[in-house]
């Protein structure tokens, strides 16, 4: 049987607000559900293709919630920030109401792709070690990089506090200064600390690419979107 729940635990659940403000909009007749107006909070509805209206504004049912970020310079990617905004203050309110957390985190001054969730299971599939979901990173840095200094990227450079060399998995020049550069982990300043191992700087850091999921060139810094289902098969390939 369709599972079905009442409506002021759907709109609770959907990060709407409070149980209690769900209840008194729910009787103040400001939800629709598939098109009518309902006014009893105890209601069942089915949970597959429902939508429904807030005040008007139209939401589609989500059973999890997947999307990406295009994360802008000087925001944390915490909830509770010291020195810049956070980067959820970029998201709807309601979004943040229902818990959701980004998948690894970027530098305040990184800029790019950032995947944020409240499907615990995937954030621990994309994160997890384990799975070495790689990641590519547009680095600017201070001198022009070299040949050899691709080179040793490419076959491990020695980072303080590790065990073992580092290497990326691909790196590629695109100018002078610019290299993309493939990480198959995510250590704490791990692309920074890999130029100064090659006595360079890293000027500007931009993540471009998840797996095979790639910052949409559409996708304005400080935007956000629903991760689409072929977005998500192409993070489920990645691993
Ligand atoms: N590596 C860094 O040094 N900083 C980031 O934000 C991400 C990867």
């Amino acid at each position: 049987m369709a599972k079905t729940l009442d409506l002021e635990r759907i709109l609770h659940n959907q990060g709407v607000g409070s149980r209690k403000l769900c209840r008194i909009m729910i009787l103040n007749e400001e939800i629709t559900v598939n098109g009518e107006l309902c006014e009893d909070p105890s209601a069942e509805f089915a949970l597959e293709n429902l939508r429904f209206t807030v005040k008007g504004e139209p939401w589609d049912y989500r059973e999890k919630s997947y999307l990406m970020l295009h994360k802008p310079s000087n925001y944390e990617c915490s909830h509770k920030t010291q020195h810049h905004p956070t980067i959820y203050s970029l998201l709807p309110h309601s979004l943040v109401e229902r818990g959701v957390q980004c998948i690894g985190r970027l530098d305040e001054d990184t800029t790019g792709l950032i995947l944020i969730s409240d499907d615990g299971q995937f954030i621990h599939r994309m994160s997890s070690p384990k799975h070495k979901v790689p990641k590519v990173y547009e680095v600017t840095c201070k001198h022009p990089v070299s040949q050899a200094n691709i080179h040793a990227l490419l076959g491990g450079v020695q980072l303080v506090d590790e065990p073992t060399p580092i290497a990326a998995l691909e790196v590629t020049q695109i100018s002078d200064n610019v290299i993309h550069m493939t990480l198959a982990e995510g250590k704490y300043h791990q692309v920074k600390r890999m130029v100064a191992a090659i006595a360079n700087r890293v000027e500007e850091l931009k993540r471009i690419q998840i797996g095979e999921l790639k910052l949409p060139e559409n996708l304005a810094v400080g935007e956000w979107r629903w991760l689409s289902d072929k977005d998500l098969e192409k993070l489920n390939a990645s691993k």
